[in-house]
């Protein structure tokens, strides 16, 4: 990690983008899918809608991991994955009585964010997999036992997740929601992302709105519910 990624919070400091397009609409949908295929799990009525919400989260997750190695700067995983070690530091440092330094801001994830999008990404595809060998196998109880677990798991996650943000966002008075939705954060002109690759960030939604259609719309193979 560079000193550039993190910042003195009391610097007089202008909105830069640090989060692409293609980051913020990848977050979005991946929170409308997850959302959606949990409201749809239970019923056998909404079950199409399930397995192609579930699909497409699947794909955002492929594509999450593509744009990890050649996306902009604070979407790169070698921005953000940082040792175990880093990240224990980084949560001690919360731990009241403390005697290290006080977490300090970053403009990326901060290190035991980095873990946390890993943990997210890793289970979100754990779920997608197990929900397709609980499809494909009729669900019988080990297949359906082992997604409904990691659905579960996931979810726990997600509160976490959701929690960590708003304590973090607290703790250095900044609106990290704000910032995953308009990309922008107070930093020095030179943090700034280069490109919002806004026809990338197009290019996916439009992409990912077109599978969950031809999925159920029955227009491509897999799925006959
Ligand atoms: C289905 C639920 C959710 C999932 C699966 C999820 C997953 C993720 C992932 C994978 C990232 C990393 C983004 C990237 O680098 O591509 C992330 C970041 C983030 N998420 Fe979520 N998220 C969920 C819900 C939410 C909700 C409800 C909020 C708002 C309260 C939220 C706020 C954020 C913020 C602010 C970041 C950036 C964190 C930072 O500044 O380091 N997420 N989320
Ligand atoms: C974001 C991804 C997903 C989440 C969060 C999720 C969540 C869940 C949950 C919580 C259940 C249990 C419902 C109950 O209480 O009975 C369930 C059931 C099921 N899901 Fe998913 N799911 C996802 C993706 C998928 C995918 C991609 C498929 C198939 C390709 C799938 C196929 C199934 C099937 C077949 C069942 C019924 C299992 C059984 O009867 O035991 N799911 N899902």
């Amino acid at each position: 990690m560079s000193a550039a990624d993190t910042l003195p919070e009391q610097a007089a400091l202008e909105a830069q983008k640090i989060w692409d397009l293609p980051t913020r609409v990848f977050h979005w949908l991946l929170v409308l899918c997850f959302a959606g295929a949990w409201l749809t799990a239970e019923s056998e009525r909404t079950q199409l809608l399930h397995l192609t919400l579930g699909y497409c989260a699947g794909a955002l997750v492929l594509w999450r991991v593509m744009w990890g190695v050649v996306g902009s700067r604070y979407a790169l995983f070698g921005d953000f994955v940082r040792s175990p070690a880093a990240a224990l530091r980084y949560l001690q440092a919360y731990l009241p009585g403390s005697t290290l330094e006080a977490p300090r801001r970053y403009l990326g994830h901060n290190p035991a964010g980095g873990w946390a999008v890993l943990g997210l990404l890793g289970l979100m595809a754990a779920a997608v997999a197990s929900g397709w060998w609980a499809y494909q196998s009729g669900a019988p109880d080990t297949a359906g036992e082992a997604h409904e677990v990691l659905s579960h798991a996931l979810l726990l996650l997600i509160v976490l997740h959701v929690l960590a943000v708003v304590a973090t966002g607290f703790k250095h008075r900044e609106n990290l929601v704000r910032a995953m939705w308009t990309g922008r954060k107070r930093a020095l002109p030179e943090q700034g992302i280069r490109s919002p690759h806004v026809l990338t960030g197009l290019l996916l939604f439009a992409a990912v709105t077109w599978l969950g259609w031809a999925l159920y719309a029955g227009r491509l193979p897999g799925l006959t519910a």
